[in-house]
């Protein structure tokens, strides 16, 4: 198996659509030519945007150069999310944007001469035409979903290509390159993960990790299972090698990613578990904080938490999506536990030695969902007293069990139980977070404010702090932060000098 590593961009040729080199190093020949370019655009998740960092390396290493506007690539990638119908529509308006029936003939005096242009999509930074004759391509969960569906949609795309399928790209690529109008890859009977040689990351503060892909619970009203396929989880060594690559060229947190994170099984003869994982990775010389995320609630056991107690480099944050605070609900959603079982989980976490943030996820207005179910998922959130919640009104998706149930709720209604939800939860982050004021973290800065003197990072915890500091660079430290004011969403502090 190759094993993945990471490249700074300047060692790439990173070039913005405006300017930057011509021509590109090609790792494997060493030679000078002329760069083909790529844009990749990301909708959804952390897996989304992991997923596009390693896409990104895998083109770099053909020779393909990075540029930030669509209007100057060769290649245009949108890596795709269906979780909500809403997700899914947006990626068709946004390809509709380079469809070229909106095409218009080209007037503008520095352009090449009938060269047809269509409108510059929204959050281009030029804001004005793009060239057409690009390759256009889907990436992701709105591919895997929707298959061949989008080159009759979109005809102008000439790559489908779904996550369970992308150790393919290279090939697929070349078979692009070669003058192929279209290619698919939309296969999920894999056993394989996507192993890159090269990945590109974004994040200059924390380095992604996917340790595990796909789902295999079968959540009613989830698309993760038919459209990233089964689990498989990679092995424990190559995620240790990656980690201690990351640390060597300087991350000092990394973030272990998977749908269902710690259902986590090691394919080797190791068969190291994902606690053990968890404490290895934190050993890691060089590594301060490691996070990971998602973790499903039926798999999360004492382990984990004795694992987070023995090692202070495993942060004190713990994501466990609670879905709903009804039994009835969660059983019609088929996630495996009851309300009550949740709660156990709860208090195992509250026990521990020290204080974790929880935060979670919930859906508004599952089919059949009562007015006492909904209150029973607003008494979940005192009785859980999260650090932020992620909500969503349920949206019926294709293939899912939940999609075929009878008493849909309404539109308006969804709305607002909603609204009232996020107005509880509200309350209760202040609250959370007005209890830390005149407390002492530590933050790592990974933002500079928009005044001279401020600056932004995480606690362990993964609370944003604003804070002010009379030092002039401070990008990537730790420091500590004395907490003055607290809203719902973040503190504001000094550092202490
Ligand atoms: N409708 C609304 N929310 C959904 N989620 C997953 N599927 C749906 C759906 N069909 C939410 C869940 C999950 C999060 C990533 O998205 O809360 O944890
Ligand atoms: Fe979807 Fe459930 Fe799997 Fe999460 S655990 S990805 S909600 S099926």
């Amino acid at each position: 198996m190759s094993h993945a590593f990471d490249v700074r961009l300047d060692s790439l040729g990173f070039a913005s659509a405006q300017g930057g080199p011509a021509s590109v190093l090609h790792p494997s020949s060493g030679q000078r030519g002329a760069a083909k370019s790529f844009y990749i655009e990301t909708f959804g998740c952390q897996m989304n945007v992991h997923d596009s960092e390693k896409v990104s390396g895998v083109l770099m290493s053909r020779g393909y150069q990075m540029v930030d506007d669509p209007a100057g690539a060769d290649v245009v990638l949108f890596n795709t999310c269906s979780i909500r119908e809403k997700a899914a529509q947006k990626v068709f308006s946004r390809l509709g944007l380079f469809n070229p029936a909106n095409v218009r003939t080209n007037s503008g005096a520095n352009e090449p001469a009938g060269e047809s242009e269509v409108k510059a999509p929204h959050g281009s930074r030029r804001g004005i035409v793009y060239a057409a004759g690009k390759i256009i391509g889907v990436l992701g969960c709105v591919a895997q979903q929707e298959g061949e569906e989008i080159f009759e949609r979109a005809p102008w795309v000439s790559l489908v290509c779904g996550s369970a399928s992308y150790r393919k790209l290279p090939e697929m690529l070349a078979q692009l390159e070669s003058g192929n109008r279209r290619v698919m890859g939309l296969d999920t009977d894999t056993d394989e993960t996507f192993e890159t040689e090269i990945t590109r990351r974004d994040n200059p503060f924390r380095a992604y990790l996917t340790i595990i892909e796909g789902c295999d619970k079968a959540c009613s009203y989830c698309v993760v299972p038919f459209t990233r396929g089964p689990e498989r989880s990679r092995s424990s060594e190559g995620i240790l090698r990656e980690v201690r690559q990351l640390a060597e060229m300087g991350y000092t947190e990394v973030q272990l990613l998977g749908q269902t994170v710690n259902s986590y099984r090691d394919p080797t003869a190791r068969r190291m578990k994902f606690a053990e994982l968890l404490v290895a990775v934190a050993a890691v010389n060089g590594i301060r904080r490691v996070r990971f995320t998602t973790s499903h609630p039926s798999d999360f056991g004492a382990d984990i938490i004795a694992a987070m107690e023995s090692h202070p480099a495993l942060c004190d944050h713990i994501h466990l999506p609670v879905q709903s605070g009804s039994t009835r609900v969660l059983a019609r959603m088929l996630r495996t536990y009851t309300r009550e079982q949740y709660l156990e989980k709860i208090a195992m976490i509250r026990g521990a030695r020290r204080p974790m943030s929880i935060t979670t996820d919930v859906i508004l207005g599952f089919p059949g969902e009562t007015e006492r179910d909904f209150e029973e998922t607003l008494s979940m959130l005192d009785a859980a007293q999260y650090d932020g919640v992620f909500s969503f009104k349920y949206s019926p998706r294709p293939n899912t069990l939940a999609r075929s149930m009878d008493d849909a709720i309404p539109e308006e209604e969804k709305i607002r139980r909603l609204a009232v939800l996020q107005d509880h939860q509200r309350a209760i982050q202040t609250a959370r977070n007005e209890a830390l004021v005149g407390e002492h973290h530590e933050v790592l800065v990974d933002h500079r404010g928009n005044r001279e003197g401020q600056w932004a990072g995480r606690t362990t915890s993964n609370r944003v702090v604003n804070f002010t500091s009379p030092r002039s660079e401070l990008l990537g430290e730790y420091v500590q932060v004395r907490v003055t004011r607290a809203g719902p969403n973040s503190l504001v502090g000094e550092q202490l000098v």
